[in-house]
């Protein structure tokens, strides 16, 4: 790989810039602070530094420079990302540029690449005919057909034995879910491909067309590329679209999504009918703050509604919410009411506390005061969760007037359920949460720091011969007098590239950069540092010539031992 385009090309771009276009930066002393997109975040825990180029956060420990943020962020390869900061700074990164960076999966996606090619076939042959009959008659035309790589799986086993034929063993396919044994998974059933975050096949979705006596839908098992909590159908299109549109809209089946397509609306993803987890909310979340749940117009879609609009809530975001007719979802409301109505319902979806105003008025009795009552107090806890006033005013002019009852009275019972409220933590991240480091770790840590800043630092410390027990310091302290050695200066920012794939040195640098360092530092400072690290050194191996001196039995052996110890212990 060539270190010296990717730090060049890192180098020209600002990382205070990069997430200042994605997350809303406070700007704090020297350095400026946001909502940790990594972990449920609701105070801004993530530290973003201009002077160090690297960004860290308090709570998660996500560190890292620009290309890592971004690669996370956005789930893109190193070489998307690279494309892309190369594209803004004006360097053109070719293919040619880059050897391919190769995952453990590539074989697997080949698999699935192979398994759609290979269903997309069989409904184009003359095996396809029905299956072409029945997506014509849901008015899936080829257009669809080819955009979303929709294909039929036939009868017998010939998906197993062709990627037999490519080399691929029973294991490998029984492993992916391609095969059972040595049997097919999918027979007569129409193919919708799944795609992961990345845009990689991982698996498929079957419908039946003509056998009514089958499950409606077959679904490729969990596999290691394939995480069903993970999954949005999709997504991988749904982020460049959600990013222009400024929107998401979430839908609960994939016809669903590929019915809007029809008419021109792509920032759409899929639940697949499972129930939301947190995991999906992060993803979601990384599209846009804007979302719109768009689920069945019938009851169960109703409950999932209510319940992802929580789940939505509870991660600081007010989802809006889109009201199909009972029966309707969106595939078949976009049919029979075609593009304008369908626009004209997203445009004027409502927020979900408004939602769950109306969800709970429907099971009022308006016969009993007390049910009037109980309604009432609910809306205004809902009302006091909302953190716009004109929102509020709308909804208590609304019930002072529906239950004729007034303004002021509701307004104080308002006020009220306000002040019970507990306030949000405060913004400040607290030491508290930091676990408590020895003293040993942290002259690791500082001098890891400074040799990381400080060319004379590493200079000097080599000459030290500082010995660690731990192999993860091992590693890093050699990685950075080999980069050293090797680019004639270090950065901190460039360095991250560099041990991007090393998992300890990384899990090391994660650490060291959660904590604050002086920044100047003298040879008294050092040698501090040197001689916390020798101290630790030291006392491990008293510790270890005790332990020794326990299980000796020869009294001689022991006051050798004995001899040792005090020796160290003087320092000779
Ligand atoms: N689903 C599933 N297995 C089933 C039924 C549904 O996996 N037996 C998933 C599918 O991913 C589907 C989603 O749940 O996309 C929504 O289900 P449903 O509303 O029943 O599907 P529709 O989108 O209405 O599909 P169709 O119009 O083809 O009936
Ligand atoms: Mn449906």
């Amino acid at each position: 790989m060539q270190n010296d385009l990717i730090n060049d090309i890192r180098q020209r771009v600002d990382i205070v810039d990069i997430i200042g276009e994605r997350i809303p930066l406070v700007a704090r002393g020297k350095n400026y602070f946001c909502v940790c997109p990594f972990h449920n975040d609701s105070n801004p825990s993530m530290c973003v530094s201009r002077e160090k180029q690297i960004y860290t956060c308090f709570s998660c420990h996500a560190t890292g420079n620009v290309y890592t943020f971004l690669e996370r962020y956005e789930n893109w390869s190193f070489r998307e990302t690279l494309k892309y900061l190369g594209d803004r700074v004006g360097i053109s990164v070719g293919v040619g540029n880059l050897e391919k960076r190769s995952s453990k999966f590539d074989k697997f996606y080949e698999a699935y690449q192979l398994s759609v090619k290979y269903y997309q076939n069989n409904l184009v042959s003359s095996l396809g005919r029905e299956a072409r009959n029945y997506l014509a008659s849901r008015k899936i035309d080829d257009a669809v057909i080819k955009e979303f790589s929709i294909g039929l799986a036939i009868h017998g086993n010939p998906l197993t034995e062709l990627l037999m034929k490519k080399g691929y063993s029973l294991l490998e396919l029984n492993r992916l879910g391609l095969s059972s044994d040595d049997r097919d998974i999918y027979h007569d059933r129409i193919m919708f491909p799944l795609q992961d975050m990345n845009g990689h096949t991982v698996a498929f979705s079957g419908r039946i067309y003509k056998d009514h006596n089958q499950n409606k839908y077959l679904n490729t098992k969990e596999t290691e590329i394939f995480k069903k909590g993970q999954m949005l159908y999709h997504y991988s299109v749904a982020k460049e679209e959600a990013r222009k549109e400024k929107c998401v809209i979430v839908m609960e089946g994939f016809m669903d999504v590929i019915r809007a397509s029809t008419i021109g609306i792509r920032n759409t993803i899929a639940l697949m009918g499972t129930a939301l987890t947190t995991e999906q909310i992060m993803f979601i979340k990384r599209l846009s703050t804007n979302i719109i749940l768009c689920l069945d117009g019938d009851a169960p879609g109703q409950e999932a509604m209510l319940k992802a609009g929580e789940l939505f809530l509870k991660e600081n975001i007010e989802v809006k919410v889109v009201v199909l007719p009972n029966d309707e979802d969106p595939d078949t409301f976009i049919l029979k009411e075609g593009k304008q109505r369908f626009m004209g319902l997203i445009e004027n979806a409502i927020y979900f506390s408004n939602y769950k105003i109306r969800a709970l008025r429907k099971k009022v009795d308006l016969g009993s005061d007390r049910e009037k009552a109980l309604y009432i107090d609910k809306v205004l806890e809902e009302a006091s969760q909302i953190d716009d006033e004109i929102r509020v005013e709308i909804i208590l002019k609304k019930l002072a007037k529906e239950f004729d009852i007034g303004y002021n009275t509701l307004e104080i019972r308002f006020r009220e359920k306000c002040e019970n409220k507990t306030k949000p933590a405060s913004l400040m991240i607290t030491s508290s949460t930091k676990t408590h480091k020895t003293k040993y770790i942290k002259a690791v840590e500082s001098l890891i720091y400074f040799m990381l800043t400080k060319d004379f630092v590493l200079t000097a410390t080599k000459a030290e011969h500082l010995i660690f027990p731990e192999e993860k310091y091992r590693i890093t302290m050699n990685e950075i007098f080999y980069y050293y050695e090797k680019y004639g200066k270090i950065e901190v920012a460039d360095f991250y590239t560099y041990v991007m794939d090393k998992k300890e040195v990384r899990g090391v640098l994660d650490e060291v950069l959660q904590e604050e360092y002086e920044s100047n530092v003298d040879n008294v400072l050092l040698s501090d540092l040197y001689k916390a690290i020798r101290d630790n050194s030291l006392s491990l191996e008293i510790r270890r010539l005790k332990k020794k001196i326990e299980e000796e039995l020869d009294p001689l052996e022991q006051a050798k031992l004995g001899e040792q110890i005090r020796k160290l212990r003087i320092g000779d």
